[in-house]
């Protein structure tokens, strides 16, 4: 991808999700952060028709257009502010794969709202840390004021790019992330980054869309758009054969449920060798 591309795409992801972001910041009847995302180009993180965006149900994913309903366990967000709830735009629950401890730190990439930093905060408790990483300001104001409203104290928002991590190397016990790297334009940057911010012996839980090994690029890009988590999904294979390359072993991709025709929601984990 040329470098003209790369920022172009790289632009149209932040004016979606911004787009997003002011659908729960300054509310507007009848549109939420889903539609809002899909209203300002044509369609978000994927819909079975790769025509919406991720996390439907939410104000932020009707705004956009999301395809993934009921992703948290009943009750799981209870407690959290309404607009974290709303900002929503996931395709998956890290946090259900992740297994995270009270003390450890934890980094979600394409935070969002911060609806996952909030839940990891809580779970990894005063003695743990939780960062999230959002490139878009409209997320970062929106997600702070949802830190600030749940009284979040061992919570942060940073802003930076997930292909340049603005954390120290070894910063981090565990890496989460919620239906972004497929909107990444350099994913083997992405995953040297989250293998050089883990501590040895850290781990990956991460939900995004994959496609079926068959499904060429050109493939990819018919079924959905780029800003909508489809175009830019990576295969199984190529996600294992780029964590593998990254340094990171027993990978694995779990399918759990399909975002268009040949493309899926799924669990990808993986671990830093302890002596990495
Ligand atoms: C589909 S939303 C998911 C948000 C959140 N993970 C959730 O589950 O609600 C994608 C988010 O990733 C951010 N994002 C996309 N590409 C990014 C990049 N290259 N670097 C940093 N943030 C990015 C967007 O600004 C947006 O907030």
């Amino acid at each position: 991808m040329s470098d003209e591309t790369s920022t172009g795409l790289r632009e149209e992801v932040r004016a979606r999700y911004a787009e997003a972001a002011r659908a729960v910041l300054e509310p507007r009847p009848g549109v939420t952060a889903q539609s809002a995302e899909i209203s300002a180009t044509g369609s978000c993180c994927g819909s079975s028709a790769g025509d919406s965006c991720c996390g439907a149900g939410s104000a932020a994913a009707e705004a956009v257009g999301g395809f993934s309903e009921n992703l948290y366990r009943e009750g799981e967000t209870d407690g959290l502010p309404e607009e974290a709830v709303l900002a929503s735009l996931g395709c998956g629950n890290p946090l259900a794969v992740a297994d995270l401890h009270e003390g450890e730190r934890v980094l979600d990439l394409g935070s969002g709202g911060g609806i996952d930093v909030l839940l990891s905060a809580r779970r990894v408790g005063p003695s743990g840390f939780a960062y999230g990483v959002d490139m878009t300001d409209e997320m970062l104001t929106l997600a702070r004021a949802n830190a600030v409203r749940a009284g979040a104290r061992n919570a942060e928002f940073l802003k930076g790019q997930i292909e340049a991590l603005p954390l120290p190397d070894q910063a981090v016990d565990v890496v989460i992330s919620n239906c972004v790297i497929n909107l990444s334009t350099d994913k083997p940057a992405v995953l040297a980054e989250m293998f050089r911010v883990l501590v040895p012996g850290g781990r990956i839980g991460i939900t995004d869309v994959v496609a079926e090994d068959h499904l060429t690029p050109a493939d990819r890009a018919a079924a959905g758009s780029y800003v909508g988590c489809i175009a830019g999904a990576l295969s199984r294979s190529e996600y294992l054969d780029g964590l593998a390359v990254a340094g990171f072993a027993d990978a694995s991709v779990t399918f759990t449920h399909q975002a268009a025709p040949g493309m899926h929601s799924a669990i990808i984990r993986a671990v830093k060798p302890a002596t990495a």
